[in-house]
């Protein structure tokens, strides 16, 4: 198997049998809501939209929603022992549960997936208050990760019904420029990712727009498999990852031992200026990965002319690569909790649609020299 160089084309909207208007939220598990709510508005310039606790009428979770441009994300935590959420912070720590996708349908979406193979999650139902009325279903994937789809067309209150407004006023962060989810990685285990690119074509309608293997993600360093699946009109990707034999531990392997399963790696999320981005985010304190300085001395001879200046990439450690089609921008931060699990992604492109393939040896390289801090290598 070989990179295919371009992006597929996609299908038409009258033959996607899931037709998905992009991503509607990320929900994540976690030990403690507060806090972590507190992490994504001061470090990534979130703004806090929405609460749903005991308060509310929910005796079980607390769950704090918070949003910049086209992202929203859902910081939920059990408030009592032994139940599922609970069940799943233990096993796992902090990471992502739910995948939502926002559909005109989501009744048909749930109908349309669940008939050709999707175990379900969630049958459809009808969620209401004086806001209007929000339909959702769901279905499972990879590890303990689910899709929800939403519906929203008849909804107009600050998240969902069952959620209040909420806000802090003496506490105001500026935005960071994050726009929307560029694409979300799963990390499965062994001899996983053709079985589960299989359940996104078959299940969901979706194509593989790109793969790497194991010659492309070279076993001398961190070693893995990837094929990228897109839906039909392409706002929703998910590229899959699989470990393979390297000379060292692959990093989807310290994943898979440290979230104890199979998950969601990374989330990347678009800005359209990734240095002001950047610079934002780590004057907050978020801490992303490195590549020596050497990266730079012959990027302009790799990746041709770029409008960006060079010095401030290189000052911030931000990465460039070209396809075909045009050139992106790239920076990944270090896992964002304890465990060597979860990390964004943030991305700037310009004309590229892949992933930065040409990256890869200096990230991983990166990643490697983190590993080995962690004795995990
Ligand atoms: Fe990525």
């Amino acid at each position: 198997m070989s990179v295919q160089s371009t992006i597929q084309p996609v299908q038409t909207a009258t033959t996607d049998f899931l037709p998905l208007q992009g991503t509607d939220y990320v929900e994540f598990y976690v030990g403690n809501a507060k806090q972590a709510a507190h992490y994504y508005i001061s470090a990534f310039g979130f703004q806090p939209i929405a609460y749903l606790g005991p308060e509310t009428g929910h005796k079980d979770r607390a769950s704090y929603v918070v949003r910049q441009n086209k992202l929203t994300f859902v910081l939920t935590t059990p408030i009592r022992s032994g139940n599922e959420m609970a069940d799943h912070v233990y096993k796992h720590g902090d990471g992502v549960k739910v995948l939502a996708l926002k559909v005109e349908d989501a009744t048909s979406a749930w109908e349309e997936t669940t008939k050709r193979g999707g175990k379900s999650y969630l049958a459809p139902v009808k969620l209401t208050d004086g806001n209007g009325e929000l339909v959702m279903s769901g279905i499972h994937t990879y590890g303990d990760v689910v899709h929800l789809f939403i519906e929203r067309k008849n909804y107009q209150g600050p998240f969902m019904p069952g959620y209040r407004a909420w806000s802090n006023p003496y506490f105001k962060t500026e935005e960071t420029g994050l726009l929307y989810v560029d694409h979300c990685v799963g990390n499965v285990s062994w001899n996983q990712m053709n079985p589960w690119v299989a359940f996104y074509q078959d299940v969901m309608g979706f194509r593989n727009i790109l793969s790497f293997d194991d010659n492309d993600i070279s076993t001398e360093y961190s070693a893995l498999m990837s094929k990228v699946m897109s839906n039909g009109n392409g706002y929703v990707k998910f590229p899959i990852n699989e470990p393979a034999e390297g000379k060292k531990k692959s990093q989807v392997e310290e994943y898979l031992d440290f979230y104890n399963g199979e998950g969601v790696q990374h989330v990347a999320m678009a800005t359209n200026d990734i240095v002001a981005t950047v610079h934002a985010l780590r004057s907050r304190g978020v801490d992303f990965l490195q590549v020596p300085t050497s990266y730079y001395d012959d990027l302009l001879d790799r990746v041709g002319h770029i409008d960006e200046d060079l010095e401030p990439l290189k000052e911030l450690g931000i990465l460039v690569d070209r396809d075909d089609e045009g050139y992106l921008l790239q920076l990944f931060t270090k896992p964002v909790e304890d465990r060597p699990t979860l990390f964004f992604e943030i991305i700037q492109r310009k004309g590229a649609k892949s992933f930065g393939k040409g990256n890869f040896k200096a990230l991983f390289e990166a990643i490697e020299r983190e590993q080995e801090a962690r004795g995990n290598l």
